[in-house]
């Protein structure tokens, strides 16, 4: 049997999708076939990449959601499955760091920020797919940060950390319905991550330590993401594919 890449009929949700690694997802399960829901806070953003899909002859419907507020995950899955049906597949992408700096100097507020957006929203929902689906394939965003030692943007990682575990504990408590996987991309260049690639010394640290002496562009992490919402990915479970060009490995 041939393997089926495509996402023909499938409908996922991606959050984070009006800018950055989310957008670029959710174009590619647009043309991969999926009817999008295109989750993120502000509305704006959201309505152009809805648009933008739209003219590429895809279909994507935006959803204002602030991913840490549970009322507001529920309200988007309802929206998603009374307008779409049943979603077959989740991105858990929104994220947030609003603190870079030595771990210990971090403020309560800041780190429960953190929790709250890239721990507790991609905790929400799973929770609001699991309640509303017989089955399907949830993707988290991790980082390599969730693996290696991340200096100056501690918490951040930690929450990172918490993804990779969550992916694993996911996989095996809602599985055979559900399959759990997580990306973890190196450096992107996002306005997230603006910051450290417009630092010539952080961003020269970490392409001189690539395999691939580069770092990535926001298209590059959607084909894993496609995958493993695919079919092709059908026996894959609970597992962290690293998507870094290969800066974990020297
Ligand atoms: N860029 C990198 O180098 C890199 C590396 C490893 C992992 N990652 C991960 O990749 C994911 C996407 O990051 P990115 O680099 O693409 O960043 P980005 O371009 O800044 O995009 C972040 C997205 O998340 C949304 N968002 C932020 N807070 C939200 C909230 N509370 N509720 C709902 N949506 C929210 C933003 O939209 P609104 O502002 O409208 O809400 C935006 O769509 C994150 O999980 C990040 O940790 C990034």
């Amino acid at each position: 049997m041939p393997a089926d890449f495509t996402l023909t009929d499938k409908v996922v949700v991606v959050t984070g999708a009006s800018r950055g690694i989310g957008e670029a997802i959710a174009r590619a399960c647009a043309a991969a076939g999926a009817r999008v829901a295109l989750a993120s806070r502000r509305q704006e953003g959201l309505d152009d990449v809805a648009a933008s899909i739209a003219a590429d002859g895809g279909s994507a419907l935006p959803v204002a959601c602030h991913m840490g507020k549970p009322g507001e995950v529920e309200a988007l899955f309802d929206r998603v499955t009374d307008e779409l049906g049943p979603v077959d597949g989740l991105v858990n992408n929104a994220g947030t760091n609003p603190y870079f700096g030595p771990m210990l100097g971090i403020t309560d507020a800041a780190f429960d920020k953190t929790f709250e957006v890239n721990v507790k929203g991609y905790l929400y929902a799973v929770r609001a797919f699991a309640d509303r689906a017989d089955g399907g394939s949830v993707v988290n965003v991790a980082s390599v940060n969730g693996i290696d030692a991340a200096p100056l943007q501690g918490v951040y990682g930690m929450t990172k950390a918490s993804v990779i575990s969550m992916t694993k504990t996911l996989a095996v408590e809602l599985g055979p319905a559900f399959r759990v996987n997580a990306i973890a991309p190196g450096l992107v260049e996002t306005r997230f991550a603006a910051t450290l690639i417009s630092n010539d010394e952080i961003r020269e640290r970490v392409v001189s330590a690539t395999a691939l002496r580069r770092h990535a562009q926001p298209h590059e992490m959607a084909g894993t993401a496609v995958y493993l919402l695919s079919d092709a990915s059908s026996y894959t479970t609970g597992q962290t594919i690293v998507a870094d060009g290969g800066l974990t490995i020297t």
